[in-house]
């Protein structure tokens, strides 16, 4: 029974001139109860009919069938205002036990998630994580949505970069100190490197010649580099490891080396390339784009040509439905242009190609410290978020089980929830306060939430396999009716946010919840004498932190039972 569907079937008897997915769309949810728990606004439809939005609504309503389903459908403005029957609605929610399970709107096709993507012997910042946290939890989601998800990890290893590295290391590197320091020494010799160069042109000339070493194979150029993306690797994995988080592939740059020559190939057999200087390039103009750079002068390929030759790779390898790729928004020209590059070789998927960029992270001045300097390491913000939350524990719950695990859970997703709680697009500012509130509208806070509807359960030992009869009619409170109204959306959320490509509405959503909830319980007493009422009321307790869990999960947050 699905009360959206039913208003759905109802209008498309009486309203000829909307398709289904039409008014499908149309429908909202009205953020006041007292507007009916689905409504249905008729602006659309006054242009069609040139008649008031009103007049329109007030014939639907005359002319719509009843239905067993609805208490009341009236017309309240341009409105079609629907009042749910409350107790079938209670009990269509609470009786499944479905809600928090997969969907199948995908249809096991395959959407690949290109995100992280961090450059090797380059830190691993802050930065990065929006990322890997973003991207992550899309593949979550699309993976909730029964979609097959491919995460792909499109490592920054190959480019001029590793020639200078290459360089600095034979000047100045110690392999102990390296095997010792790991990533933090290749970036001292890297950034000195810089340093150097700025007074003595002929590195750069060195390292090119180093560079091409490697393009040719060179097996002393290619070992050094294998060696500094296994540092690099050790460092990244450790965060991963620390978030959770795993990738179906590694495939970097490096990896499309020898695949770019037939892509260029194919490029100059379409007509499309230009020579300028030397260099190839794909022009733009048309577009009001500067031209895509294809290859350099001296023959060495780009950023983009593993960008276009990766995306042909996976369209071949993978077939996917969509391609996903997660980045600061700096990159937002990048990807429009070689986008571009794959429509103009006739390539029909090119829209299934899909830029998701978001915002930076910024600091709250002063009040983040990090052990190595200017730059905020990822793993040392994550365990100085354990620590904090270590802390607290401390103070609040001293005698609390599993403490270190638990302030890890906690800690870790109080800094994911902070950054996926807004739109991507927007700055992050970083706040110690602010991220470790338990109060406000954090991760911690939501933790808490499930935590507590954990502890009412084991109280009364729930026990969801146990099959009873529940009398739904016994929910009567509105703030029971709140929850469950707001338990009924999860699905939809959960669709919303995949086709906006919006963690954020998952976090918004589950703070909702988590608030709908908190007043239920605070107002309702759950365990009471009345069996009857204590049972309807587990039931939905049980709803409530079954969803909490889901959407933290969705969001790569863990939910600890207790805190
Ligand atoms: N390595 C790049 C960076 O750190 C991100 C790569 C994103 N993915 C891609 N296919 N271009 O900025």
């Amino acid at each position: 029974m699905d009360f959206k569907n039913e208003i759905v079937t109802l209008l498309s008897k009486v309203i000829n001139d909307l398709s289904v997915e039409e008014i499908n769309d149309l429908i909202e949810v009205p953020s006041n109860p007292q507007m009916g728990d689905f409504a249905f606004p008729c602006f659309k439809l006054a242009k069609v009919f040139r008649k008031a939005p009103n007049m329109i609504a007030s014939d639907i309503v005359e002319a719509i069938e009843e239905s067993n389903m609805f208490s009341e459908i009236k017309q309240v403005g341009a409105y079609v205002n629907f009042y749910v029957n409350k107790q079938k609605f209670i009990e269509n929610v609470l009786s499944t036990g479905q809600l928090s399970e997969k969907l199948s709107d995908g249809n096991g096709k395959t959407i690949v998630l290109d995100y992280s993507s961090p450059n090797i012997a380059k830190p691993f910042h802050i930065g990065h994580l929006r990322t890997t946290i973003i991207g992550n939890s899309l593949y979550n989601i699309y993976e909730h949505l029964g979609y097959k998800c491919v995460g792909v990890n499109h490592l920054g290893d190959w480019g001029t970069q590793f020639g200078k590295l290459i360089v600095a290391y034979k000047k100045w590197g110690s392999k102990e100190e390296i095997e010792k320091n790991g990533i933090n020494e290749l970036i001292k010799i890297y950034v000195k490197f810089h340093d150097e160069a700025e007074k003595d042109s002929e590195l750069d000339d060195e390292a090119r010649a180093w560079f091409t070493k490697m393009e040719n194979g060179n097996e002393e150029a290619l070992d050094l580099w294998q060696w500094f993306k296994d540092i690099s690797l050790k460092e990244f994995k450790k965060v991963y490891n620390m978030l959770d988080i795993e990738f179906d592939s590694y495939a970097g740059e490096s990896f499309y080396n020898d695949k770019m020559e037939d892509v260029i190939n194919e490029l100059e057999d379409k007509d499309l390339i230009k020579i300028s200087e030397g260099a190839k390039i794909v022009l733009l103009e048309e577009e009001n784009m500067p031209p895509c750079l294809i290859t350099k002068k001296d023959g060495s390929t780009l950023y983009a040509t593993r960008d276009i030759t990766a995306a042909i790779y996976r369209k071949n390898t993978y077939d996917f439905e969509k391609c996903i790729y997660v980045t600061a928004f700096d990159q937002n020209l990048h990807f429009a242009q070689w986008f571009k590059v794959i429509e103009k070789m006739g390539y029909d998927w090119s829209d299934k190609l899909i830029h998701v960029p978001y915002g930076l992270v910024s600091m709250e001045s002063g009040k983040l410290s990090s052990r190595k300097g200017k730059v905020i390491y990822l793993d040392d913000l994550l365990n100085e978020s354990i620590e904090k939350t270590k802390k607290i524990i401390e103070e609040k719950n001293p005698n609390l089980e599993n403490k270190d695990k638990i302030a890890k859970d906690v800690g870790i997703g109080a800094i994911l929830f902070n950054d996926l709680y807004n739109n991507r697009i927007k700055d992050v500012v970083f706040s110690w306060d602010k991220v470790l509130n338990f109060d406000g509208e954090t991760g911690p806070y939501v933790q808490y939430t499930h935590a507590r509807a954990s502890s009412v359960l084991r109280k009364a030992n729930y026990d969801m396999n146990e099959s009873k009869d529940i009398d739904y009619s016994l929910l009567t409170d509105d703030l029971a009716f709140a929850v469950v109204k707001t338990l009924e959306r999860f699905s939809n959320v959960v669709r919303d946010s995949a086709n906006k490509l919006e963690p954020s509405f998952i976090s918004r959503y589950v703070v909702d919840l988590a608030q709908d909830f908190n007043r239920f319980y605070h107002n309702c007493p759950i365990l009471v004498d009345d069996v009857k009422l204590r049972d309807a009321r587990l039931k939905l307790v049980y709803n409530v932190k079954v969803i909490i869990k889901e959407s933290l999960n969705l969001l790569g947050i863990k939910a600890p039972e207790q805190m």
